[in-house]
């Protein structure tokens, strides 16, 4: 049985895939927001095709649900170029690489996501596949074994990670290029969600794609699943309207409040503040009395409540903010402040 924390949890779920490829833009003119990064990639892209040289190396960091894989997959088209897909987990033996790396053809994208999760083994063959684009295998065995070096084909790498400290900096500082995907601005996500609704053909009134707007975490993946939620729900409850009524149904449905957040993030801020009297905590016990994995609040729960002001990091831990005391109608301690920093 999902619970609205999963539904609204910005990660890949299966039913999501052929949803997530309908709406997917195709080119950096269709990509919404951004504009700075794709700025500085127009002029990137142009540049390498200009000189008829691969695009150096980018790395694409932001939270889940940001358009990372869909950014990539923008770049590869622009280039004109075919792109390999794979990530960090699923590479893991030095030999995976190798023989993905062999098998690129002149240009083409080789794209990893979670490359933070990346073996060391493997990720040491990217380094002179990156630098010099070739790679040393061991063959034989004992005394008789000898190091062959092939070459590779010109290749550009993106790599796509949430978490940037957790790349060893060898390995950050073979991109040409990072960019830091952040969260949308409303008006950005407003934009997004009348591209979705127009390519799903959702009749969506002015008052509901506010309404959704306003509580999508500011993440396109998150709009775009309520909005399918949304059109579930009215389909079935309210003859096909997406209305503000309907909306508001929906959304209440899903656990959802007016600042977007849903209830794990409610769940975690509620922890923080009456088992922990407002913090700080750390994040392991606070994944352990919570009951959510240390990872899936630190990719997925704490990035948005940190933007939205309602969680401080401080070196001693989580502590909840005034402003999350308020939204939770609670009543903040009065040493609250100074433990804020
Ligand atoms: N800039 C954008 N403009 C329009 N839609 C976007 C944009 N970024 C992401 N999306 C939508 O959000 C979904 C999730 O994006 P995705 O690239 O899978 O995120 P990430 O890889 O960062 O987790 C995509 O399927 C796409 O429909
Ligand atoms: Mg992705």
């Amino acid at each position: 049985m999902p619970t609205a924390s999963n539904i609204l949890a910005p990660e890949e779920k299966p039913d999501d895939q052929s949803f997530d490829i309908a709406l997917r833009p195709t080119s950096l003119q269709e990509y919404v927001g951004q504009e700075s990064v794709k700025e500085n990639l127009t002029i990137a892209i142009g540049a390498a095709k200009h000189r008829k040289e691969p695009l150096e190396h980018v790395l694409l960091h932001g939270s889940p649900g940001l358009g990372k894989t869909t950014l990539a997959n923008v770049i590869s088209k622009e280039l004109g170029v075919n792109v390999r897909v794979t990530s960090g987990p699923a590479l893991e033996r030095a030999g995976d690489v190798a023989a993905i790396l062999t098998n690129l053809g002149e240009g083409d994208v080789l794209f990893i996501d979670e490359i933070h999760r990346l073996p060391r083994t493997v990720e040491e063959i990217l380094y002179p596949a990156m630098e010099e684009f070739a790679i040393d295998l061991v063959v034989g065995k004992g005394p008789a074994a000898r190091t062959l070096r092939l070459d590779l084909s010109h290749f550009t790498l993106i790599g796509a990670t949430t978490r940037l400290a957790l790349l060893s900096s060898p390995l950050r500082d073979r991109f040409g290029h990072t960019y830091h995907l952040d969260f949308y601005s409303e008006e950005d996500i407003s934009r997004i969600l009348e591209r979705s609704a127009r390519l799903l053909k959702i009749p969506l009134q002015p008052e509901a794609l506010a309404l959704l707007a306003s509580r999508s975490r500011r993440t396109p993946r998150v709009a775009n699943r309520l909005l399918k939620r949304v059109r579930d729900f009215a389909t079935v409850r309210a003859g096909g309207i997406v209305d503000a009524a309907s909306t508001t149904g929906a959304l209440e449905q899903l656990g959802i409040d007016q600042l977007g957040l849903d209830p794990s993030d409610r769940r975690t801020l509620l922890t923080i503040i009456d088992q922990f009297n407002g913090g700080p905590v750390g994040l392991s016990t606070l994944a352990a009395t919570t009951g959510e994995d240390v990872r899936t609040l630190e990719d997925v729960v704490e990035p948005f409540l940190l933007q939205v002001g309602l969680l401080v990091r401080t070196p001693r831990g989580r502590v909840a903010t005034p402003v999350a005391y308020q939204h939770l109608q609670r009543e903040a301690p009065q040493d609250l402040q100074q433990r804020l920093v």
